[in-house]
């Protein structure tokens, strides 16, 4: 089983990527005020319709992206699918520059990049994060040991919650564990997939803390940084 990623810069990547958008993506686009978030919502948007395009053989602006949420009627918070292809499992994560994509086929995938220099306030994230468990092991942590480790668990955290689509609101944090290999849940939110979920970490450079969830336990993993969108071949 193997999990093919492919990491994006996207104040480099912007232009062409800009390309492979439509009509309504491009002019969602230019009215992101900020550049940050408008080359990462380029970036995402083109780096997802590049493996459309690749997978489905069509053009990239002719990929079918569905946001539909699995969980309710909501039909933009979901976790993004092609329309065409629901066995290519995807998922998204950005920060900073960084743009970062994550798919597979015989697996459910869900990605989580995080910059390890970003500013967080380390008691009121333990509270926010962690479970029982958790907790206990964080006590013998303390500086930037206990920093990477919230990080680690972080990570860990929200790539679970974007393989299920169930997001950050409706399972909270504290419910999942993941100080082992495979995630525990206390109770059985609705939705909930039956089959462990797996937990890999990734060295993915960039000064990032990542994890990717995974359906099957130990997927090879192969990670390719693009200069350009348009590079990504499957
Ligand atoms: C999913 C979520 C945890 C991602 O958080 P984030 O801080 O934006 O994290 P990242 O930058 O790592 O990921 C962003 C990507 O997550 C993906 N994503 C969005 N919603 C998702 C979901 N429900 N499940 C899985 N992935 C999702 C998208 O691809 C998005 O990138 P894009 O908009 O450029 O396509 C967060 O957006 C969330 O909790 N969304 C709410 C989901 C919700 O309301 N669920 C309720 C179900 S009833």
């Amino acid at each position: 089983m193997i999990v093919r990623m492919w990491v994006v810069e996207a104040e480099r990547a912007e232009g062409e990527a800009r390309g492979l958008l439509t009509p309504a993506e491009l002019a969602r686009a230019d009215e992101l005020g900020r550049e940050q978030v408008r080359r990462t919502f380029v970036t995402s948007r083109a780096v997802q319709r590049a493996l459309g395009a690749r997978y489905l053989g069509v053009p990239a602006t002719e990929v079918g992206i569905s946001r539909a949420c699995s969980h309710c009627a909501d039909d933009g918070h979901g976790k993004p699918h092609f329309t065409a292809a629901p066995e290519l499992d995807f998922s998204v994560s950005h920060t900073g520059d960084l743009v970062v994509i994550a798919a597979a086929t015989g697996t459910r995938v869900g990605l989580d990049v995080e910059l390890g220099s970003r500013t967080i306030e380390i008691e009121e994230m333990v509270r926010m994060l962690a479970s029982e468990s958790e907790q206990r092991s964080l006590d013998g942590h303390s500086g930037e040991s206990l920093r990477t480790a919230l990080f680690r668990i972080w990570a860990r955290k929200e790539a679970t919650v974007k393989l299920t689509g169930h997001g950050l609101l409706q399972v909270p944090f504290p419910a999942l564990s993941v100080d082992g290999p495979v995630v525990r849940v206390d109770g059985s939110p609705d939705g909930w997939p039956e089959e462990a979920i797996h937990l890999t970490d990734l060295s993915i450079g960039h000064g990032t803390v990542a994890a990717l969830a995974t359906t099957v336990p130990s997927p090879e993993i192969d990670v390719v940084t693009l200069p350009r969108v348009a590079d990504l071949s499957l």
